[in-house]
């Protein structure tokens, strides 16, 4: 079954080494035609998934994965899963779950986790967010073929937050991703244990939120467009439209954007704020009570508290606001708690200040970084570590682009041009930030992580770009 997918992505991907980046701007793929999601081809219950919202308690329960230590066996496969309303799909899995398990380990844990590729094409999983050596950093150049293993084995040695595993194969990345390998990992520490905010069930949910197309038979399907797929159906954690019965009390969201190139702008359909308290390096400095929309592009996170103390017996929708989409409904009962008080400040966070070069990075056309498509063998530029530079993210167009480095958490300092602004998700510790049209975002960024030295990679993380060669290793020593 992962055959055909497998042509008809290296075919893409030559095709779009062939003419170019330019010419595929035309490319006319609608993401609108492809055949209907499971539920609608085979009858399983009426109306589009996600354009539903009726209030009468018919969506399908959330799917919250299963929590486990790094440890043990994580095999790569296809599989059978449910995504709502008793419907079987075919997906690509770890470990058989669509997402994966969320992983979780406090502060000083290891990850021991040993990469089984169960599928029939190579596959290596990198660790979105963990600041790790260069062989546990699942760079491409360690990807492993069908039937073989890899082991890993680090330390976990950086700020509470959640963080994401998914593959990182060479010109394969989008296609796994699509087709199901993603799952959450959370890391916990003192500092955020010592706050009394919501850990783990049933007031912490983390929330991966991605879109997906499918065959005629239901099974999950990629179909990749040079300016990056996007499906026609919302899934949150693997489920069609999603709910989730809720006590009227605090939530703690853990919001990922699992798609490959789809960017949500988030809200709750009661115009109720998001209560902001973390993105992608975890928490900010301050609780921002007063955020109602939030723009998630690839990759990005966000922990949100949302309080619905005031609000028993009510539903309250998550919705997407770009597509009009209904992404997660809360329906929300008559028990009453009380779990609570909300923290203003959160953790201190030293503000960069450059002492190193300044780098310019033009990402340009879908597949060049500096004019440049990724050489998996090169290293473009050396960074020295413990130094702090300034890099200057540009466009010629063809964006929005979401940048992400490994190895570092960056600081952005500024936008111009575009949007013209940052944003509140912007602040504090970041390892993904959006570049659209006409903007130039400014970050100051320095390696000093203990464990963090070799070769890294900066790609842009709208996955067809990435694998169409947006992407550039660079050594830290
Ligand atoms: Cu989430 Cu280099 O990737
Ligand atoms: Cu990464
Ligand atoms: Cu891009």
């Amino acid at each position: 079954m992962d055959d055909r997918p497998q042509l008809s992505r290296r075919r893409f991907v030559r095709t779009a080494g062939v003419l170019g980046a330019g010419l595929l701007v035309a490319c006319t793929d609608d993401p609108l035609a492809v055949p209907a999601p499971p539920d609608a081809a085979k009858g399983g219950k009426p109306g589009p998934p996600g354009g539903g919202g009726d209030g009468g308690g018919t969506r399908n329960p959330l799917r919250i994965p299963a929590t486990q230590a790094p440890t043990g066996p994580l095999t790569v496969a296809p599989a059978s899963v449910d995504l709502g309303g008793g419907q079987q799909s075919r997906v690509w899995a770890y470990n058989g779950q669509f997402p994966g398990p969320t992983l979780q380990v406090q502060r000083g844990g290891t990850n021991t986790l040993q990469l089984q590729n169960g599928l029939s094409q190579e596959t290596i999983t990198h660790w979105h967010g963990m600041l790790v050596d260069d062989v546990n950093d699942g760079h491409p150049r360690h990807a492993v073929q069908p039937g073989q293993s890899f082991a890993y084995d680090y330390t976990v040695d950086q700020r509470a937050t959640m963080n994401w595993y998914h593959p990182h194969p060479h010109e394969l990345t989008g296609e796994q991703v699509a087709m199901g390998l993603a799952g959450a990992f959370i890391i916990r520490d003192q500092v955020e244990q010592g706050l009394g905010l919501p850990a783990g069930l049933p007031y912490e949910v983390p929330l991966i939120v991605r879109d997906a197309s499918f065959d005629k038979n239901g099974d999950m399907q990629y179909k990749p467009r040079s300016g990056g797929f996007e499906g026609n159906t919302p899934l949150v954690n693997g489920t069609l439209d999603a709910g989730l019965d809720v006590d009227a009390a605090v939530y703690r969201f853990r919001i990922l954007n699992g798609s490959n190139a789809r960017i949500y702008r988030l809200a709750w359909s009661n115009g109720a704020p998001f209560i902001l308290i973390g993105n992608d390096g975890g928490l900010l400095p301050a609780a921002d009570p007063d955020v109602t929309e939030i723009t998630l592009s690839p990759a990005e996170r966000v922990d949100v508290l949302v309080d619905l103390r005031g609000r028993a017996g009510s539903k309250v929708m998550l919705q997407d606001l770009n597509a009009g989409w209904d992404l997660l409904e809360l329906n929300v009962g008559t028990t009453v708690v009380d779990n609570l008080t909300i923290p203003g400040a959160l953790d201190t966070i030293q503000p960069l200040v450059q002492d190193g070069e300044t780098r310019e990075f033009s990402f340009d056309g879908m597949s060049k970084i500096n004019g440049k498509v990724y050489d998996m063998a090169a290293s473009e530029f050396t960074v020295q570590k413990g130094v702090t530079e300034r890099w200057r993210l540009t466009t010629k167009g063809n964006a929005p682009h979401p940048v992400h480095v490994h190895g570092a958490y960056f600081q952005v300092v500024s936008r111009t041009g575009g949007r013209d602004r940052l944003f509140p998700w912007e602040g504090g510790w970041k390892d993904t930030v959006l570049l659209e049209d006409g903007e130039t975002v400014e970050v100051l960024i320095r390696f000093d992580h203990s464990a963090v030295s070799g070769l890294y990679l900066l790609h842009c993380h709208k996955l067809e770009h990435e694998d169409m060669g947006m992407m550039a290793n660079f050594t830290v020593e």
